[in-house]
């Protein structure tokens, strides 16, 4: 690896001789004897990891377990260490911590005070969502809960202010001047600033990983114990990063997060902001990006459900050529993309409006977990007869998938719950789901088919709370 830099609780720290891959726990527990940073899971689905990284544009929990070395270049990070005052004062969540009895075992506790710390320094008061990637097996979320609540007014700590500042005045990003003044960039940890250079490498290396917030790749080191050499980082790339309001569409480039897509989303979609809220948990939402979920072709996947009953069109760059399709093109098979060696998503283009758009995620848990069943619906009515019909699914095939048959089924006529449960009976004829550890294939049929009637009753202004079920 290249050299990186950045701000280690307040001091600066240059890092080079490891492999790209080489994971933030272990470099922190390893090489610097940061031990209070824990190890529960080792694959972002516990929290016990998290830390605070901190760029110029905001401060973010992350989980140091699938954060790579390289993807810390230029930013700031605090972990438990850093969270007291330098002459050992506690920050306010310790303190509410300590006085509401959120600790036993203490194993989760760093985590969680890590993000408590962050929502308070965001001033982020939804404490179930920000800490929903928190798991606690002892103490129990109320107590933890109320100490989050208690900690809300009180006043950023000045040590926990600092990281910004400091970032903008001073850290120069330790990345290598790849692709520009003749260098040859590195094979090993390739950290393009713009897409033209990760164009140009990527044709070089077809065989590369890109990676973007590493929250499946994370996973293909610490639980498949992969070597991934040749990676390119995506995450220093700013264009990418960046949703355009064209007006009428929006082009949200592939390296957009979760968290910022749900930020700008939810306002003109509430439905999708509530499916993107549910999506994993904050430390993972910070990281994941929309180009990964959709380059990764799972079938599980949230973003391409939603994406395709928006009717959204898919950007893929070879070196300089470039394709648009259908979303819903991509997907090819199971794990099986329409995706050329070296080429890359570069952006998704989606309708600025779509009043009807409706997403239902099933999971066997509200937070934090994959879906079992994902339904996403989209009709267009005109005097209250369906004209155009968008419905996508995820868990219920191979890939992502739309159902064409019920979409056909229900054009011409009105959407009521009665219209909507007669026609229910198609899906059968769009899936053949398959049984595994989250549904039973029954069970994702039903379910599916559920879902239209609560989509019709949803539209016809009796939306269903899963949140309030009521016998
Ligand atoms: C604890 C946990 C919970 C999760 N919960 C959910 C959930 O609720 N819903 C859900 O949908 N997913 C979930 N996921 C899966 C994961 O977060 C998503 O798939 C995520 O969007 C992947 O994005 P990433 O940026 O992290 O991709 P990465 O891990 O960086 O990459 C994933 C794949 O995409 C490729 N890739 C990335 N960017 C590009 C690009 N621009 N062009 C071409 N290829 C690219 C990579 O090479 C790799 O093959 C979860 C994961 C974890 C660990
Ligand atoms: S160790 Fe569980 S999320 Fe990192
Ligand atoms: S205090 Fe033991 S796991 Fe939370």
């Amino acid at each position: 690896m290249t050299e990186i830099a950045f701000l280690l609780n307040g001091t600066p720290v240059r890092v080079a001789g490891h492999s790209p891959t080489m994971t933030l726990l272990d470099w922190l527990r390893e090489t610097r004897g940061l031990t209070g940073t824990k190890e529960g899971c080792n694959e972002g689905d516990c929290g016990a990891c998290t830390v605070i990284v901190t760029d110029p544009s905001g401060s973010r929990a992350l989980n140091a377990c699938i954060l790579f070395l390289p993807q810390l270049d230029g930013k700031a990070l605090r972990t438990i260490e850093g969270i007291s005052g330098p002459d050992g004062a506690l920050h306010p969540v310790q303190q509410a911590m300590i006085d509401h009895h959120g600790s036993q075992c203490g194993f989760c506790t760093p985590g969680f005070v890590v993000s408590m710390a962050t929502a308070h320094l965001n001033s982020a008061t939804d404490h179930d969502d920000q800490l929903a990637g928190n798991l606690c097996r002892c103490t129990g979320y109320a107590p933890i809960i109320r100490a989050a609540q208690a900690a809300e007014t009180a006043t950023i700590p000045d040590w926990m202010k600092t990281d910004r500042d400091f970032l903008l005045a001073q850290i120069p990003s330790g990345g290598e001047a790849a692709g520009r003044g003749g260098a040859e960039p590195p094979l090993h940890g390739f950290r393009p600033k713009t897409t033209a250079e990760l164009a140009r490498w990527f044709m070089v290396h077809p065989e590369a990983t890109l990676i973007a917030g590493a929250t499946d790749v994370g996973l293909w080191v610490t639980k498949q114990l992969r070597d991934l050499t040749p990676v390119a980082f995506l995450s220093g790339i700013p264009e990418m990063q960046q949703i355009d309001d064209q007006g009428c569409t929006l082009r949200i480039g592939a390296g957009v997060t979760i968290a910022a897509l749900r930020r700008a989303l939810a306002p003109r979609f509430p439905s999708l902001g509530e499916l993107l809220r549910r999506y994993a948990s904050e430390q993972i939402r910070n990281a994941a990006t929309i180009g990964g979920n959709i380059a990764n072709g799972s079938p599980i996947g949230d973003g391409p459900p939603a994406l395709i009953a928006l009717g959204a069109t898919l950007h893929l760059r070879r070196g300089d050529a470039r394709r648009d399709m259908p979303l819903e093109d991509f997907f090819l098979d199971y794990r099986k993309q329409d995706r050329h060696p070296g080429e890359f998503v570069e952006a998704v283009t989606i309708p600025a409006q779509a009043p009807n758009l409706r997403c239902y995620k099933l999971s066997k848990r509200f937070d934090q977990d994959i879906s079992a069943v994902c339904g996403c619906f989209n009709v267009t009515l005109q005097g209250g007869t369906v004209t155009q019909a968008r419905i996508a699914f995820g868990g219920m095939a191979g890939t992502p998938k739309r159902a064409r048959n019920v979409e056909a089924a229900l054009i011409g006529k009105p959407l009521t719950p009665a219209s909507a449960a007669a026609v229910a009976a198609r899906m059968a004829d769009d899936f053949t789901p398959l049984s595994d550890m989250r549904a039973s294939a029954a069970y994702r049929l039903k379910t599916a088919q559920n879902m239209l009637t609560r989509y019709a009753h949803d539209l016809n202004g009796t939306p269903v709370s899963v949140l309030k079920v009521r016998a």
